[in-house]
């Protein structure tokens, strides 16, 4: 695997570092492959909970790298599908993505924060879709997913004036789960990241695939989409001993069945 991703595993998180911090992180194919493939490889270990994608102290990702991509021309970006050929990969895990982000999350990086399940942000966290100034536009979802997240005047404002968002901010307007002190940024991230990995994985799955449904569908879609996948998970063992575990007074021992 490329060193441009780090892919570890804490006891039943695995954890996706970007690194290329000579170019604050900025997002090319060897990147998107790298975090492609380690998301197979989580994806297919029965350990992994849950999977935490996150970056250095000064970036998530400052977007697509630009070097690399200013001299396409329309053919090899269609042919080529760039640049989310693969970056699909993210949102197509059923397991819980967590992306943790300090410092700069911009263009391409917010986008790749917006397609993990939830994101946790440093207080030093900068969000920005600042492609206009480049003479381009959001081409991962910034136009969809980040009004869908923050509404559509904030959204706009974003993508249209360039200007970068704190994580305060980001967090008022429903972008972000949580502030983090910077420091304790990834400890309280694969903190999260292992409570969810301790509950039972079908359930985590479920949960996060009704949640989903919630964008993609009418709400009376969602909530039939809902109670019936609520329904099914009356089927699980970890459902029947979950409840047991409560009624025992004592921890409940999931086994993913
Ligand atoms: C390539 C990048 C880069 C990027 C930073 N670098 N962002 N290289 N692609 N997106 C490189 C710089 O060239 C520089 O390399 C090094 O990282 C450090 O960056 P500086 O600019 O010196 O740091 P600083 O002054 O702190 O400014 C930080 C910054 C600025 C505000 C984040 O780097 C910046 O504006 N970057 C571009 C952000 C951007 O426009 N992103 C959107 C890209 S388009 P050297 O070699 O000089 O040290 C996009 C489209 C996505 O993402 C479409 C679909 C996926």
């Amino acid at each position: 695997m490329s060193n441009v991703v780090i892919h570890e595993v804490h006891g039943k998180v695995g954890l996706i570092r970007i690194n290329r911090p000579e170019s604050l992180n900025a997002l090319n194919n060897e990147v998107v492959d790298g975090i492609a493939a380690a998301i197979d490889i989580f994806e297919a270990d029965e350990n992994i909970g849950c999977i935490v994608l996150t970056g250095n102290e000064k970036a998530f990702a400052a977007g697509a790298d630009i070097g690399f991509m200013k001299d396409f021309d329309y053919m090899h970006a269609y042919k080529t599908d760039f640049i989310t050929r693969n970056w699909e990969r993210i949102k197509t895990t059923r397991k819980p993505v967590i992306a943790a982000v300090a410092g700069f999350a911009l263009g391409g990086g917010c986008e790749m924060a917006m397609m993990c399940d939830m994101i946790f942000a440093a207080d030093t966290a900068r969000f920005g879709q600042p492609e206009v100034r480049l003479g381009t536009m959001p081409g991962a979802g910034g136009t969809q997913r980040l009004p869908r997240a923050v509404g559509k005047a904030k959204a706009m404002d974003l993508c249209l004036t360039a200007r970068m968002m704190d994580a305060l901010e980001a967090e008022k307007a429903g972008l972000v789960a949580r502030v983090i002190a910077a420091d304790q940024l990834l400890d309280e991230t694969m903190k999260a990241a292992q409570a969810i990995a301790g509950y039972s994985l079908p359930v985590v799955m479920m949960i996060k695939e009704s949640v989903n449904r919630a964008f993609e569908s009418s709400l009376n879609e969602g909530l039939l989409f809902e109670r019936r996948v609520f329904h099914s998970a009356f089927a699980l063992e970890d459902q029947k001993e979950g409840m047991a575990a409560f009624v025992e007074k004592r921890k409940p021992a999931f086994t993913n069945r």
